[in-house]
């Protein structure tokens, strides 16, 4: 037997992008349901993105998400770019008037959660067997298995934000869906660590070992990154490994990296990723679902967010009678993904190394490139306008 349940936006995927819409959505009215794959616990001790957009940060504000945020967050005026032995500020503030912050995206789940919570309005979890179906209807439905039993979610729309491994963007016919896809061949060797970070600010620095990344989650834990092959053995990198190639990278004369106790460390491969459109029928796609960069840039989860919050206009427009948000959703979306690709690629060959045959002359251009960006203020704006995030609409 299968029960059926009704409501307006049913989303699957209860990631940020899938908690944040349903956030929204409830503030404004519009009744929905989220179905997460996964336990509660496991969607919110997966370590991810750390460096929130200027625009993300006024969107979860002005939505009741802001208070940890401003009181645990770190507000970041800009970042450093280290090469050839040399680290340059890139002063946000001073070129274009906007800054970041520093938030894990394990909290802003957690805020989500507690939100969901106070709303009575927690996602389903643990369910499985997603499938949407009747997409290219106005009468679209979710099936999904819960406890052993079979459901029917009968909705308006149905939202996949169910990320890069999920059910919803395969549910668009394949003749109907184009993939766009570069994958690198390098990823990340990240840690979490019980250290004092060792930066006032981000340290993106390239070496001729390899990109590293120091980054921090709060006055106490730091988050640093190495690149590494993508199928890297997390187990061939000790502690003191790590330590001692971030000191070799990161290093500089009279600085020195706090080492403290490693609890977090995880290798992830990087790929670029964009699949169109983002709405078939009456499903659409947002986040990491729809797009994937590499993490260079820091863009994954501002451009979840960008993606949802754009949604949430667009119903709210639809239920008022206008349906032209909507109806543009996939262009808008794909336009602003692009661009976000080409800052994520831009940063990704700046900063990284390469193998192959041309690796020591390209090494030589990224320095030029470097130094020109460093002595020039039109560079360095370009780079603040796109790090501290293109606009989101709301
Ligand atoms: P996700 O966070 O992937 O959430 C999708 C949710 O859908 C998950 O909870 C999943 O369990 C659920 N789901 C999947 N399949 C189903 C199904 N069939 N049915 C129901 N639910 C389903 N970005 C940065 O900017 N900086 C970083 O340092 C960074 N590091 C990353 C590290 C890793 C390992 C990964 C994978 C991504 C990283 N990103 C980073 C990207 C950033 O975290 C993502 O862009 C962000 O999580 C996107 O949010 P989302 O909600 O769209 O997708
Ligand atoms: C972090 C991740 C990024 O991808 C980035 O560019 C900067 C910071 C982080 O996890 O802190």
């Amino acid at each position: 037997m299968t029960t059926t349940i009704t409501t307006r936006v049913g989303i699957i995927g209860g990631g940020p992008a899938g908690l944040l819409l349903s956030h929204l959505l409830h503030r404004s009215g519009i009744d929905n349901v989220v179905l997460e794959l996964r336990d509660l616990d496991y969607t919110v001790q997966r370590v991810r993105a750390g460096v929130l957009e200027h625009d993300a940060v006024e969107l979860l504000t002005e939505n009741g998400l802001g208070e940890r945020l401003h009181t645990d967050g770190l507000r970041h005026g800009g970042i450093y770019l280290q090469f050839a032995g040399e680290r340059h500020h890139i002063d946000f503030e001073a070129l274009v008037g906007r800054h970041v912050w520093i938030y894990g995206q394990q909290e802003v789940v957690k805020d989500l959660i507690a939100a969901h919570d106070a709303n009575g309005t927690p996602a389903r979890y643990e369910i499985t067997d997603a499938r949407p179906v009747d997409i290219d209807t106005e009468h679209p439905r979710i099936l999904f298995t819960q406890d052993g039993e079979e459901f029917e979610l009968a909705c308006d729309f149905v939202v996949g934000t169910d990320g890069f491994h999920g059910v919803s963007r395969l549910a668009i016919p394949e003749a109907d869906r184009t993939t766009y896809e570069r994958e690198y061949d390098f990823g990340w060797l990240g840690i979490l660590a019980h250290a004092k970070p060792s930066s006032d600010e981000l340290i993106y620095a390239l070496h001729e070992n390899g990109f590293a990344l120091l980054s921090m989650r709060s006055p106490e834990i730091s988050r640093l990154y190495l690149q590494v092959p993508p199928d890297e053995n997390i187990d061939d990198w000790s502690d003191e490994r790590i330590w001692d190639e971030l000191d070799v990278r990161l290093g500089m004369p009279g600085w020195s990296l706090e080492r403290g106790e490693i609890f977090d460390k995880s290798v992830t491969p990087m790929r670029s990723f964009v699949s169109a459109p983002m709405r078939h029928g009456s499903l659409f796609l947002a986040g990491d679902s729809a797009h994937i960069v590499p993490p260079t840039g820091a863009k994954g989860l501002n451009s979840a967010i960008a993606d949802v919050a754009l949604l949430r206009k667009g119903f709210v427009q639809h239920y008022a009678g206008d349906s032209s948000v909507l109806d543009s959703y996939s262009e808008t979306q794909l336009s602003r993904s692009w661009q976000t690709q080409y800052f994520s690629t831009w940063m990704t060959r700046m900063l990284h190394t390469f193998s192959g045959p041309d690796a020591t002359f390209d090494h030589q251009v990224q320095l030029g490139q470097l130094a020109q960006l460093v002595a020039s203020d039109h560079a360095k704006a370009h780079l603040a306008e796109f790090y501290t995030g293109l606009p989101i609409t709301r």
